[in-house]
């Protein structure tokens, strides 16, 4: 992340922006106003990732943030822009997403810099180890004259390339819920222990994995995904004591996304009674369902017309940093199609094309919020 912080840095200084690491790890990079004092637009999004990830989701909305400056060619707004590339948006090391936005909105507390990684290292700690002071975290907090955020991103799914649209307005981001389960059996020997007298974790596990798939699939507007499954003590020749699970479940609307939630612990439950085993499960995350800013949702699909291209407004299944920021300001996002729809995988791409439509899209939003008079007279709410 720090070759990354020295190579963006290289980019955003020639276009005259101040460059600086706030105390979470996030780029923050200030492009004057042609006025002061002036409100501020936040335009960026994260530059972490997933395992084995692909090149685009994050990264490329902050690389098109800078594109925009770089397109105004030193042209100054009547208000000032600032470029963020957040340090921690996907949740991978610490089991908690969107650090990096949380700071911005003072959401980073010390229960937060005390959650821990795999090897027991705390958010306190890795943000020391990276070289900056964890008790600076209140200096990362928005300007408050922010008045908005904009975020450019890839759809990561299938329906854009369907539409044969390069790019969309995203008008709400569906809410999430992210536990851990832990099925605790009863570690054996694989090759004494009777079929009938096991209490077998991974067993457990399985069957429960199979009824979350048929839940979702019979449960309109729901997806739930076990995306990690860790086994002890995890040898060919043991009877599996434990099997530790993460869940993922997404839905536009909150109350079905708990009431799925509540469905599926339960039948957790019922599955290790059944096998007489103890099911623990814990809450990670429960992020609400965020509905874009309806004013900056209508300019990005004048913006998009501007281009040629067909406006087209859709809900996000995947969560953005957007849903943070929109807790204190106007938040709206630009999405751009994903060939294939396959995200969170080396296979993820873009098509130039797209790109290049999303800057100019970007250069029309600009220009169409500096002459909305009404626009940048608003500040963050308190
Ligand atoms: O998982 C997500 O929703 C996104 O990739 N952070
Ligand atoms: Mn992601
Ligand atoms: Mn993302």
């Amino acid at each position: 992340m720090h070759d990354v912080h020295r190579e963006i840095t290289r980019w955003l200084e020639p276009l005259g922006a101040t460059v600086r690491v706030d105390a979470v790890g996030n780029v923050r990079a200030f492009y004057n106003a042609n006025e002061t004092p002036a409100s501020t637009v936040l335009i960026g999004s994260h530059l972490d990732t997933v395992p084995n990830a692909g090149a685009f989701d994050g990264t490329l909305g902050v690389v098109l943030a800078i594109a925009c400056l770089e397109a105004l060619e030193g042209e100054k707004l009547p208000y000032a822009i600032e470029v963020v590339g957040f340090s921690e948006e996907e949740g991978v090391r610490f089991a908690v997403p969107f650090i990096g936005s949380r700071a911005l909105v003072g959401g980073v507390d010390d229960h937060l810099l005390g959650a821990e990684d795999a090897r027991g290292i705390s958010v306190r700690k890795a943000i020391e180890d990276f070289g900056l002071d964890p008790c600076k975290v209140g200096q990362a907090a928005m300007y408050p004259e922010t008045c908005a955020y904009l975020e450019f991103h890839i759809e990561q799914g299938p329906v854009l390339e369907k539409l044969g649209l390069p790019l969309a307005a995203v008008e709400a981001i569906a809410g999430q819920s992210r536990w851990e389960l832990n099925f605790l059996g009863r570690a054996n020997h694989a090759g004494t222990t009777p079929m009938d007298l096991r209490f077998d974790a991974v067993a457990a596990a399985a069957e429960w994995i199979t009824l979350v798939e048929q839940f979702a699939k019979t449960t309109p507007g729901v997806v739930a995904t076990v995306g990690s499954v860790e086994t002890k003590p995890g040898a060919t020749n043991i009877i599996a004591g434990e099997a530790r699970l993460s869940l993922d479940v997404r839905h536009a609307d909150d109350r079905d996304r708990k009431r799925a939630v509540e469905s599926l612990i339960q039948q957790a439950k019922q599955v290790a009674e059944r096998r007489g085993l103890e099911v623990r499960s814990t809450e990670r995350l429960s992020q609400r369902a965020v509905a874009m800013d309806a004013f900056l949702t209508s300019q990005i699909e004048e913006a998009i017309r501007q281009t040629g291209c067909t406006p087209r407004r859709m809900i996000s299944g995947a969560g953005h940093d957007a849903m943070i920021l929109a807790e204190k300001i106007p938040a709206a996002m630009i999405f751009l199609r994903t060939p294939g729809g396959i995200s969170h995988d080396p296979a993820e791409s873009v098509v130039v094309g797209d790109v290049a439509k999303a800057i100019e899209c970007g250069v029309h939003l600009l220009h169409q919020l500096a002459s909305a008079p009404t626009f940048h007279s608003r500040t963050c709410r308190a």
